[in-house]
């Protein structure tokens, strides 16, 4: 598992200093492209592309396409690296990827987490998170792309099911991706 979801040439844990970590680094995707499914990316929109997402996609659109979700709030560039460097540190466990267009702009995103249990025989369970496409891109079957993209990651990494929370307003979509109603999402806000 480890061999497969880390990116080559890339130290788990990196003690290099900053000023080279930004100039090595700053175009290595978070996770493996291998891991990005070849029939996902054969069936986009002419010249759209999925990939990971890579540490300077803080200039790219990322947390605009975000705000069709729901509220991303004001992050700063060293407030974007620094949580991106905690993902990137731990980067056999979230998988966040994105669609561009042509013009390199981020049109849409989605998240895997993979937990690790002890139950079911060390089972492993994909959580999806945070999918979102651009409203002017919606109904072009990017969302699908997107599920099917962080589906074939479930996979590849050795989790036995996906599961996720939606709105009624959702069910819809996700039930066209595959998925089915089971249990129910409860909170607790602190
Ligand atoms: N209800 C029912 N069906 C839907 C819905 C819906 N809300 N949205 C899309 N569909 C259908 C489409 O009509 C299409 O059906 P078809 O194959 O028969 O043509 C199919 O689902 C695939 O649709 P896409 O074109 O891939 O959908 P899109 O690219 O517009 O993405 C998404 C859907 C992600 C819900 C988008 O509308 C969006 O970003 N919404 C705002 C953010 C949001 O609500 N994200 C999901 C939060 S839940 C979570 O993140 C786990």
């Amino acid at each position: 598992l480890q061999e497969l979801v880390l990116p080559p040439h890339r130290p788990k844990t990196t003690s290099l200093p900053s000023h080279h970590h930004d100039n090595v680094h700053r175009l290595n995707p978070l996770f493996s492209p291998t891991l990005i499914s070849p029939t996902v990316q054969s069936q986009l929109p002419p010249s759209y592309t999925c990939r990971p997402i890579q540490r300077s996609d803080y200039h790219s659109g990322f947390l605009d396409v975000l705000r069709v979700l729901t509220t991303v709030g004001d992050v700063s560039e060293a407030q974007w690296n620094e949580r991106y460097d905690w993902m990137s540190a731990r980067n056999d466990e979230y998988f966040l990827l994105c669609i561009l267009n042509g013009e390199d702009r981020i049109v849409g995103t989605g998240t895997l987490v993979v937990e690790r249990k002890f139950i079911h025989n060390l089972g492993i369970v994909g959580h999806i998170e945070d999918i979102a496409v651009a409203k002017d891109q919606q109904g072009k079957k990017l969302g699908l792309r997107i599920i099917q993209a962080l589906d074939f990651v479930a996979e590849k990494v050795g989790c036995y099911k996906s599961i996720l929370d939606c709105s009624e307003a959702n069910e819809g979509f996700y039930v066209k991706c595959g998925f089915k109603r089971a249990g129910l999402e409860m909170a607790h806000y602190y």
